[in-house]
């Protein structure tokens, strides 16, 4: 019932030679029966989408900001990715919160007007490394899934993404149990906030060092609608093999 997604973020990697690898992933993956999507650097997002045309390959962008227009220097609104050609975008990854210092307000308002402007909407959620060993991972996750998420959210515009901070680039990656415990902890919150309906058809895909090798298992986990992945998107051939994996879990 919920169509599984196999989502690439580049984040800072890529220049006009990566799109070869969406060319690649597009030759691989015909008719796939998930959906695919790649978010590639802003500078590439419009190209990309021209590289992708006729094709089952989606592109997103990796951020957007709260307002729709305005004085801000360096910044894309959601109707200028949507303008570009992006279907859908990520907000609220680990590395924005970091590096600029996003609260979990900001992050429902990117929510909003990404929605607003008809993009499906990755809200990223994730606990560190200091916060799961004090045993606050499901208090962290429910915090963020209720300050991040905006309301009147839908499984068509809405998507989760749990990436524990940890896991990501790292190698490391929580045992099957520990994704399980927090995908089956999202569902219930979704269910208890937008109703079962709404609430069962919200994605949730996990992200964290996902790699060819983990992917199989990771994705017959309960609730595990899909994967967010970075380094292994950058190489069709990894990312080819995640997708063939996703396709093949039950
Ligand atoms: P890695 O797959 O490189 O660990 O990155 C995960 C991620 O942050 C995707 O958004």
């Amino acid at each position: 019932m919920r169509r599984k997604l196999a989502a690439g973020n580049w984040k800072m990697n890529g220049t006009g030679a990566a799109l070869q690898e969406l060319s690649e992933l597009a030759i691989a993956h015909p008719k796939p029966t998930s959906d695919i999507l790649i978010c590639p650097p802003a500078t590439l997002i419009h190209r990309a989408t021209q590289v992708v045309a006729d094709t089952a390959i989606q592109i997103g962008g990796q951020d957007c900001h709260t307002d729709p227009k305005g004085a801000h220097t360096g910044d894309i609104s959601a109707e200028m990715l949507k303008d570009a050609g992006a279907r859908y975008v990520i907000v609220g990854h680990s590395e924005r919160r970091q590096d600029h210092n996003e609260q979990n307000e900001t992050v429902r308002a990117k929510a909003r007007i990404a929605m607003d402007n008809g993009l499906t909407t990755i809200v990223c959620l994730g606990e560190s490394l200091t916060e799961r060993e004090a045993a606050n991972t499901l208090d962290i996750i429910g915090g963020q899934l209720s300050g991040s998420v905006p309301d009147a959210a839908t499984g068509h515009d809405l998507v989760i993404a749990y990436e524990p901070i940890w896991a990501i680039g790292t190698g490391h990656v929580p045992s099957l149990s520990q994704i399980g415990e927090v995908h089956d902890f999202i569902r219930a919150r979704l269910e208890r906030r937008f109703g079962p309906g709404v609430g069962r058809s919200v994605r949730i895909v996990y992200g964290g060092s996902v790699n060819p090798g983990n992917a199989g298992d990771i994705f017959d986990v309960s609730n595990v609608d899909g994967a967010l992945v970075g380094g292994a998107s950058l190489k069709s051939a990894d990312f080819s093999a995640i997708i063939t994996a996703l396709e093949a879990a039950s």
